[in-house]
């Protein structure tokens, strides 16, 4: 079993990350869901985090809020995809459960020093903003990380909200610099992986099928978020890119890419937030992330599908 916190701007695609992970407590032990600002604001992602727990029938699970803007730039948020709420779609209602005390951050960094050293895995799915904060608050964290699973960036899939850059990491590329220079063990999920997760009508009719509130809801949300990526892509459905990062916990071997380096572009106006990822090996910096490049996409539906029925 894996200790895990998951790092989340939800987000209809995080809510499916985090439903995945709460419908798995044999393999992953969700320690808390630490809320940043990303898709909307940190708000609506605080709130947005406990209507999901609630939905899973989970509103034990610990849910802190963090930080409301990145480091060095002023907040830029996604609507335009996720909705005015981050969670369009389904018609779920307010939370009940408590925000807990205290903030995201100190959260992130009381758990790593209290769990044994590389026993906890961080798993960011929206901006790096709360990951890097605990690195720069309390540098010793870091060795005591036992992986960092995220999505963010692009190689050949290039960007989604830049002709360079994926949203997560361009809101915040000084909190992804970071976080990518830190030294635990990077794995990384990348538009072309997340852009093979496709959620085909066949597929979000196997979640409606479920017949459950959970599936239900799940096929409303990417309903309401395939609208954007079908007009924009004219692709076969959404891409599903956050529960990539919950999906290879339970089962890595769905996932292949490379262990190579990864920098970030935090200078230039035309690029910023762009992932330099040296696929080709072409120059001699050292590698520090395993940077996926490809799925086994019906494998994923399947154990998704499979999961999310036992919610
Ligand atoms: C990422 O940006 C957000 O809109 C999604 O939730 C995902 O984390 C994809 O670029
Ligand atoms: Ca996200």
């Amino acid at each position: 079993e894996r200790k895990i916190i998951i790092d989340t701007d939800p987000g209809q695609d995080d809510a499916v990350a985090i439903l995945l992970a709460l419908a798995s407590p044999a393999e992953l032990e969700v320690l808390g869901i630490t809320a940043v600002a990303g898709n909307v604001p940190l708000e609506l992602t605080a709130r947005n985090a406990r209507m999901i727990c609630e939905l899973a029938g989970k509103p034990e699970t610990p849910v802190f809020a963090g930080c409301d803007r990145p480091l060095a730039h002023d907040l830029v948020t996604a609507e335009h995809v996720h909705g005015k709420t981050g969670l369009d779609g389904p018609d779920l209602p307010e939370p009940t459960m408590p925000l807990q005390d205290g903030d995201a951050v100190d959260f992130i960094i009381d758990t790593l020093r209290a769990q044994p050293e590389k026993t906890v895995t961080l798993c960011p799915l929206g901006p790096l903003t709360n990951i890097a904060t605990a690195l720069q608050r309390a540098p010793d964290i870091a060795t005591r990380i036992q992986e960092i699973v995220l999505m963010g960036g692009a190689y050949f899939e290039v960007g989604n909200i830049t002709p360079a850059a994926e949203f997560n990491i361009y809101v915040d590329p000084e909190a992804a610099e970071i976080v990518f220079k830190c030294g635990a063990p990077i794995t990384v999920m990348p538009l072309d992986v997340t852009h093979k997760a496709l959620v085909t009508s066949a597929r979000n009719e196997a979640f409606r099928a479920l017949g459950t509130p959970v599936g239900i809801a799940v096929a409303q949300m990417t309903d309401f978020f395939e609208r954007f990526d079908k007009e924009k892509y004219g692709s076969d459905g959404a891409p599903l890119h956050d529960p990539c990062v919950t999906a290879y916990l339970l089962q890595p071997n769905l996932f292949s890419g490379r262990f190579i380096n990864v920098e970030i572009e935090t200078r230039s106006d035309l690029t910023r937030g762009m992932t330099v990822a040296d696929w080709w090996g072409v120059t001699d910096r050292a590698p520090n992330a395993m940077f996926m490049g490809d799925v086994d996409a019906d494998g994923f539906f399947a154990l998704l599908t499979e999961r999310l029925a036992r919610l």
